[in-house]
């Protein structure tokens, strides 16, 4: 029987009281509570440094815990009698000041900056005057990862962002890249935490479709046709396929197999020998058939009409990554009412942006039973929501974030939390911008014309200094599932734009209308087979809906102000670059 008592050897010397510190909720890794079996290594207790400095001091002071981290910077002191390491678990921002005495461990083997310890110690107030409110004392160093400081490549020394992209597999050590991954771990977690508090269900869309969300022809295409075509290449030049004369050869041992059996048949001949001369007979069949088989192995990518056989695809048909959970997510709203999608989508766009990636994460929900304003009344709440968390959950990053990279990303949470957002429509917005003359746009601006990034970011920054949604754009220049607007000129669309980035998010009213959707995707000169099932949407049971998608990285830029959108995800995949 295995229980969940926490194992008392281990755990209990070690646990602080769980309340007297007000955050976060899991202190540390517990040590196993389940019993394990004795051959193994026996889990070990360890503390986050983030309990350690969020704690009330007089708690810890005194306690016995073990820590483990990579060594931001390790100085040796009082002529190498002991050492300061300053070391982060990634828990958070700040590090743990331990300190090892010489004749606890060989010094020069822990201060490399890089290195990880696993150490273990008492916590002890340090002299008056320090910066730091705790330290540790080691008493054991349990375990060491070494570094070779000639080599690492990120030296303590300031680096560059565009210098850490070419080191995506270290780059999380480095203060601004975890912090971002910390806030962007909230976002994920906050976006939940808001779909589940307004009723939504969490729907997992697929990765590979065979349908082109958007329309625009930006998919990346799946297919096994290649690696199958390059191994059929290589297989038939280590084992070439059989000659005519082969196939001849065999094709003539099945006739003589054949009148073997005939002639057995009408000598009347045993039972068994007619049985043994069918049974060779079949297999000089099969052997035929086998080199025929292999004899119609062509090499290169299958043709039919002088067009790629795609049924001879994994698939049996085309199929791309998605750019866009939406269409597939519309059929669970069209059920369970209030869904949404949060997932990676994949764009093949040769944009080399500081806004673009060709994998990024959208959230996307998707609501039954509403129009255009719920859908901008949504986006709002979910934005504000998001901000706000920030706010509350990730003060130290953020205030890292202010320092470092943007002096008003704070101010901007605190604004957005709290403002109403701007809401013109595109017509409105077309005349402003029209309008401005202390600026000159590159891009022409003129009703019909697809707002370009210049003026997005103006009217957001310049124009109304906070976030702005934009709606009924023409139907020309957006998707064909949009609904279409009474004015027969522009759908129920709208973007949201922010200071900073631009378009943050893009959404719609749905046509829900079957013949009207048909249309759209006729004038969109799109194929409606694709589509039947999501006409079929419309078929049975139509009901009005509206939906919207975020991109996740792009709220990433909004909320901390790093410029370039390759630095908010942990891999970055954009044109000539898709590193590990
Ligand atoms: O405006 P988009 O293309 O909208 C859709 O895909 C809809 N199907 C969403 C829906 O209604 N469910 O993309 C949505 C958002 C954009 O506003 C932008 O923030 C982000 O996704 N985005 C990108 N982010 C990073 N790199 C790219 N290449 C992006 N393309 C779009
Ligand atoms: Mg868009």
């Amino acid at each position: 029987m295995t229980t969940h008592q926490p194992n008392p050897s281990r755990s209990q010397s070690l646990l602080m009281p769980v309340n007297a510190v007000p955050e976060p909720p899991v202190l540390e890794m517990e040590a196993a509570s389940i019993s394990s079996d004795p051959a193994l290594e026996p889990s070990r207790a360890r503390t986050f440094i983030k309990s350690i400095l969020t704690g009330a001091v007089d708690d810890f002071v005194g306690r016995k815990v073990v820590v483990g981290g990579w060594v931001k910077t390790g100085r040796e002191q009082g002529k190498g009698s002991f050492a300061f390491l300053e070391l982060n678990d990634g828990s958070c921002l700040a590090n743990l000041q331990v300190i090892v005495d010489a004749a606890v461990f060989p010094l020069s083997q822990l201060v490399p900056t890089g290195t990880c310890v696993l150490v273990e110690g008492e916590l002890k107030k340090p002299p008056e005057g320090a910066k730091q409110n705790v330290e540790l004392r080691v008493e054991k160093v349990l375990e060491v990862g070494p570094v070779d400081p000639a080599k690492y490549p990120i030296p303590k020394t300031r680096l560059t962002l565009e210098f850490l992209r070419d080191f995506v597999h270290l780059r999380s050590r480095t203060n601004t890249i975890s912090a971002i991954a910390r806030i962007r771990d909230e976002l994920a977690y906050a976006t939940h935490t808001f779909f589940r508090k307004n009723g939504f269900r969490y729907i997992h869309t697929p990765i590979i479709t065979t349908s082109d969300c958007e329309g625009a022809g930006e998919m990346f295409q799946v297919t096994t046709l290649f690696s199958d075509a390059e191994k059929l290449e290589k297989e038939l030049k280590q084992n070439p396929p059989p000659s005519e004369s082969d196939i001849e050869s065999a094709k003539l041992f099945v006739k003589e197999k054949g009148e073997i059996v005939s002639q057995l048949k009408s000598s009347k001949a045993s039972k068994e020998e007619i049985v043994a001369s069918v049974s060779e007979l079949n297999k000089a069949r099969e052997n035929l058939s086998k080199l025929e088989e292999r004899f119609n192995l062509k090499p290169g990518i299958p043709q039919k009409d002088g067009k790629t056989d795609y049924a001879c695809d994994f698939f049996s048909r085309q199929a791309f990554l998605t750019v866009s959970g939406q269409l597939q997510v519309e059929t669970y709203a069209c059920a369970l009412g209030n869904v949404y999608t949060f997932g990676p989508t994949f764009r093949a766009e040769h944009s080399h942006t500081s806004r673009h990636l060709a994998e990024f994460w959208m959230v996307e929900p998707e609501i039954a039973f509403a129009n255009l304003e719920d859908d901008m009344n949504y986006a709002e709440n979910y934005v504000k929501f998001l901000c706000q968390w920030l706010l509350d959950n990730s003060r130290d990053d953020m205030e890292f974030m202010v320092k470092n990279y943007d002096k008003t990303a704070i101010e901007r949470l605190q604004l957005v939390s709290s403002m109403p957002f701007e809401r013109i429509s595109y017509t409105k917005a077309v005349e402003i911008l029209a309008n401005v003359t202390e600026k000159k746009f590159e891009n022409k601006v003129e009703w019909g014309i697809d707002l370009a990034s210049e003026h997005e970011r103006y009217l957001t920054e310049v124009i109304f200094k906070k976030p702005v949604i934009v709606y009924n754009y023409p139907k020309g220049i957006k998707a064909f599932y949009m609904r279409l607007n009474d004015d027969q000129k522009t759908v129920a669309a709208m973007d949201v734009l922010v200071p900073k980035v631009g378009e943050l998010i893009g959404g719609s009213q749905r046509e829900e209308r079957l013949e009207m959707l048909v249309k759209r995707i006729e004038d969109a000169g799109l194929p409606l087979e694709p589509y039947e099932w999501y006409l079929d949407l419309r078929r049975f049971g139509t009901v009005k809906h509206s939906g919207f998608g975020l991109g996740f990285e792009r709220m990433i830029l909004f909320a901390t102000g790093i410029d370039n959108i390759r630095d908010v995800i942990p891999f970055p995949r954009y044109p000539g670059r898709a590193d590990l």
